[in-house]
């Protein structure tokens, strides 16, 4: 059982939905968000080419947030194929995904980048999720801590923040991702508790909610949410279903 908190479900739907998946399922949540409870923040990461239809699905003043998957730095300009903050921002995003480890790896994504898409996304109000974690080699040789340290120093220091953001740092465990077999929860907790450590070192009483992902799924979820610093999860692969989604609520309400 959950001890009652307020947590944070944020659904990052990847490439895995089509446009008009990604349509009918965002219908389907609006039509059901009446009957999510009341200490669940929940957000939802389409592609971007659904993006705002996703988002024309959603009431008003609707309890679900809406985020980009990925964001440009620069507001407009000569960046083929990409789509700035401001952009996103304009059609009514909250939320931005920041350095998820796909892009780290597959698109090979710098640090350098990933501090440029953070200061953007804060000079403008739009609140960046930013997502560290290490390799399954990394792990195994016990560089985890390092790993992280490396990260959240090279994307946070120097940064202009100031508390009307509240920055959310998703801890993602590559070798976790996509894989079916997560991390133990009391090592998610050692570890929030380190994330924590560093970015209030860098950015001074930040404060950071954190979330844990990779391979979270209704039978785990409750074991994350119970540590006291882990503050919600991002999800992949099962929020793209109705049904485990809801399975997911279901657990935490
Ligand atoms: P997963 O992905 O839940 O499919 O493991 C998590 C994520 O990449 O955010």
């Amino acid at each position: 059982m959950l001890q009652k908190k307020e947590v944070y479900l944020f659904a990052n739907w990847k490439m895995y939905l089509d446009h008009e998946e990604s349509v009918v399922l965002a219908r389907t949540l609006n039509e059901n968000q009446k009957n999510f409870p009341p200490h669940v923040n929940m957000a939802i990461f389409p592609s971007a080419l659904s993006f705002t239809d996703v988002s024309s699905e959603l009431d008003t003043n609707s309890a679900i947030k809406i985020g980009a998957q990925n964001i440009y730095w620069v507001e407009k300009g000569g960046y083929t194929g990409e789509i700035s903050a401001q952009m996103y921002q304009k059609v009514g995003a909250s939320y931005a995904l920041v350095g998820h480890s796909e892009r780290r790896h597959i698109f090979h994504e710098t640090n350098h980048e990933i501090r440029e898409k953070i200061k953007n996304a804060l000079e403008i109000g739009l609140t960046p999720v930013i997502c560290v974690g290490e390799t399954e080699r990394e792990r195994n040789d016990n560089l985890t801590d390092d790993v992280l340290e490396i990260q959240l120093r090279a994307c946070l220091e120097g940064v202009a923040w100031n508390d009307s953001i509240r920055l959310f740092i998703a801890y993602e465990p590559v070798w976790a991702i996509g894989t079916g077999v997560s991390c133990d929860s009391v090592e998610v907790e050692r570890v929030h508790q380190i994330i924590k450590e560093i970015a209030n070192n860098i950015l001074p009483n930040c404060d950071p909610i954190l979330l844990y992902g990779g391979s979270v799924r209704a039978e785990n979820v409750v074991s994350f949410l119970n540590q006291e610093n882990v503050h919600g999860v991002l999800v992949g692969k099962i929020s793209t279903s109705f049904e485990q989604w809801q399975e997911v609520i279901k657990k935490v309400s």
